[in-house]
């Protein structure tokens, strides 16, 4: 295999500097361990997704991992469709959407989803095939992927118009699972559940949400969206979302993505995609049945890492934690750790995808 390897990527090598296999090609069978390695890996899956690409066009034999691991073909083709049938219980999925670079934080989010007793019913929207393949193969079915698949590189900085495209993409992903029928939670991975979130959905509304305001509100405080602050919107998170599958959802769905053509992403405002769910928010609520969820439970990060007295008097309230207002895998690392809500350091075969 490891020739065969060789004599293909000799023709159509797509990493000329960093490909391991060729200058050592010979010693592999002696250490066979090294074939396992996160980079090697990562190597062969890339190398997966080339020669699915352009097998076709070059006139070249079964692809060498489609015959040997029919697993890794199926996860390609496996559709949305097929996907929540499989994961919703009762209608409902609990969706995030990764690329690979948020991997230790899906796992210290899904952790915590476990010891709430959630984690059948959730769906990881892979962005890229390295996540795709490497959750399916830990928890076959759970993970699928909505092409086109963007530049993942780009994606994860935040600011970036990588990162704009990526989340860009989140209203058009949920309203293609409210169109299938079913309820959607969505969290970003940058988050950890204390509590169990399903209790506090109370009603029938359309859509739940929360706050990203740090101002401290009253424990009754109302549930309606909060009025417009200094740029004229609201300062609703798109980080937590839940919503049914109703006309009401759907239309603050498309009027979001409506208004991300609208304000589309530029190297001045480096945006992202909150300030178009507020307006979309804004824009529908006379016909929507909006629902903002107690801050006491699902406080902003840039309050429950800000405000010691506040955490203190709302002890035991807490339900999901938004590691936000703090930019960068190794701040949000570091201060998750701090906090003692770095699950995967102790805690990773908690998670159905194990230790990564
Ligand atoms: C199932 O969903 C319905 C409608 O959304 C809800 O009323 C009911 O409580 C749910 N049942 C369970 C067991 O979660
Ligand atoms: C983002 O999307 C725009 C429009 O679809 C595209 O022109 C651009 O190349 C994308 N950029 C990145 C970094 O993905
Ligand atoms: C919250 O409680 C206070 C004092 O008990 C009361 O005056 C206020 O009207 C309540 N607010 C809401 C929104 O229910
Ligand atoms: C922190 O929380 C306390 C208790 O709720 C509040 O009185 C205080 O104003 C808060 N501090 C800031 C800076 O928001």
């Amino acid at each position: 295999m490891s020739s065969l390897l060789h004599q293909r990527t000799s023709s159509q090598n797509p990493f000329p500097n960093s490909f391991p296999f060729s200058p050592r090609s010979s010693s592999i069978s002696q250490r066979p361990i090294s074939i396992f390695s996160p980079i090697v890996l990562l190597v062969l899956l890339s190398l997966v997704v080339v020669f699915g690409v352009f097998s076709p066009w070059a006139g070249m034999p079964q692809g060498i991992f489609s015959a040997t691991d029919p697993a890794i073909s199926k996860w390609r083709h496996y559709t949305l469709e097929q996907a929540l049938p499989f994961v919703a219980k009762n209608g409902t999925v609990i969706v995030c959407i990764v690329s690979q670079p948020y991997l230790p934080f899906l796992n210290n989010w899904l952790i915590s989803i476990t010891r709430q007793k959630h984690q059948d019913k959730v769906l990881v929207i892979a962005e890229d095939y390295a996540s795709l393949y490497k959750v399916n193969e830990r928890w076959p079915g759970h993970a699928v992927l909505i092409p086109p698949v963007l530049d993942a590189e780009a994606a994860h900085k935040f600011g970036s118009m990588g990162f704009f495209n990526f989340t860009a993409r989140r209203p058009r992903h949920l309203l293609q699972i409210l169109e299938l029928g079913y309820s959607v939670m969505y969290n970003d991975v940058d988050m950890v559940w204390l509590g169990d979130p399903f209790p506090y959905l109370e009603g029938n509304h359309d859509v739940y949400f929360t706050d990203d305001m740090t101002t401290i509100k009253p424990l009754n405080h109302s549930h309606d969206l909060p009025p417009p602050g200094k740029k004229g919107r609201p300062y609703i998170c798109s980080c937590m979302i839940f919503l049914r599958p109703t006309d009401g959802a759907k239309l603050v769905l498309k009027k979001w993505i409506e208004e991300l053509q609208i304000q589309p992403w530029s190297k001045t405002k480096k945006s992202n995609d909150q300030p178009a769910f507020n307006w979309a928010l804004m824009k529908t609520a006379k016909e929507v049945d909006l629902y903002l969820l107690p801050q006491f439970a699902f406080p902003t990060g840039g309050l429950y890492f800000k405000n010691k007295t506040w955490v203190k008097e709302t002890k035991g309230k807490h339900v999901i934690i938004h590691n936000n207002y703090i930019i960068g895998f190794e701040k949000k690392t570091k201060r998750f750790r701090d906090y003692g809500l770095w699950l995967v350091d102790d805690h990773a075969l908690e998670s159905p995808l194990g230790r990564l």
